[in-house]
């Protein structure tokens, strides 16, 4: 039976005086894919600082593996497997690929590294031909797959992604989401935020819905693909 790893519960959380989450709750299980889908400004960014620890929420609590994090650090969080790859892929555009996925990683043991390097050029055959190339003049595609790679480099319990597949070309988002569907079949939950809610509801076994802060709807992936409310408001169906 799946296990729920993450959740946050009842989160409100905000910006100076305005608050962005309304009370907001959700969590991932063991073994999981699961979109978090909404228009601009509904604050999906914001859920994930909450997760990750970038954003402190003001009422409501994050466990993770049973264990109350609200409070954690984000290094803390890391160093337990919560790994953020972040919106707009911010790699190190002074940096080559290779010092790209040292830097900003958690590294549990530096003896690994070497291991983990050559993984990485082995799913991403590309980056091993580009190691030495600087982030900053990868092509967005490729910039994507560093942002990825330099994740998986953390080891992570649960990957957290932020719109991975804003602004790259079709051939690339289906690239890009067939790698997520082979991390998670090799045993890493997936939490999801995007904006291209029809290809993430064919990937995710659950999804949810945010609107203005607030919770919509949840369901199943293909519940919700067949849901003619969010085709309307989502998928640019009618
Ligand atoms: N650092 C900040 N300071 C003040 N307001 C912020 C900050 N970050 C986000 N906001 C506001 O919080 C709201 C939610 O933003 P958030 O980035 O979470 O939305 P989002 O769902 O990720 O949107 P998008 O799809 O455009 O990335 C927006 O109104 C935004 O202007
Ligand atoms: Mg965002």
């Amino acid at each position: 039976m799946a296990t729920e790893i993450l959740s946050m519960e009842s989160i409100r959380a905000g910006y100076g005086p305005n608050d962005v989450l309304h009370g907001t709750s959700l969590r991932v299980d063991s073994g999981e894919i699961v979109a978090l889908l909404g228009g601009n400004g509904a604050g999906k960014t914001t859920t994930l600082g909450i997760l990750a620890g970038t954003v402190a929420p003001r009422t409501g609590t994050v466990r993770w593996m049973g264990k109350d994090i609200s409070r954690h650090s984000i290094a803390d969080r890391l160093r337990q497997g919560l790994v953020l790859c972040p919106e707009g892929r911010r790699i190190f555009p002074r940096l080559s690929v290779e010092e790209n996925l040292v830097a900003g990683t958690w590294i549990r043991d530096p003896k690994a590294t070497p291991r983990k390097i050559r993984e990485a050029y082995d799913r991403f055959p590309i980056l091993g031909q580009r190691r030495g190339q600087l982030g900053g003049t990868l092509s967005g595609g490729e910039q994507q797959l560093l942002a990825i790679a330099r994740a998986l480099m953390s080891e992570p319990k649960l990957l957290m992604l932020d719109e991975p597949s804003l602004g790259l070309a079709p051939l690339v988002v289906e690239r890009i989401f067939s790698i997520l569907v082979e991390i998670n079949a090799c045993g890493t939950p997936v939490l999801l935020v995007e904006q291209n809610a029809n290809q993430a509801l064919k990937i995710a076994h659950r999804a949810y819905v945010l609107s203005t802060g607030t919770l919509v709807r949840e369901g199943t992936g293909q519940e919700l693909l067949a849901s003619d409310e969010i085709r309307r408001a989502y998928l640019g169906g009618d």
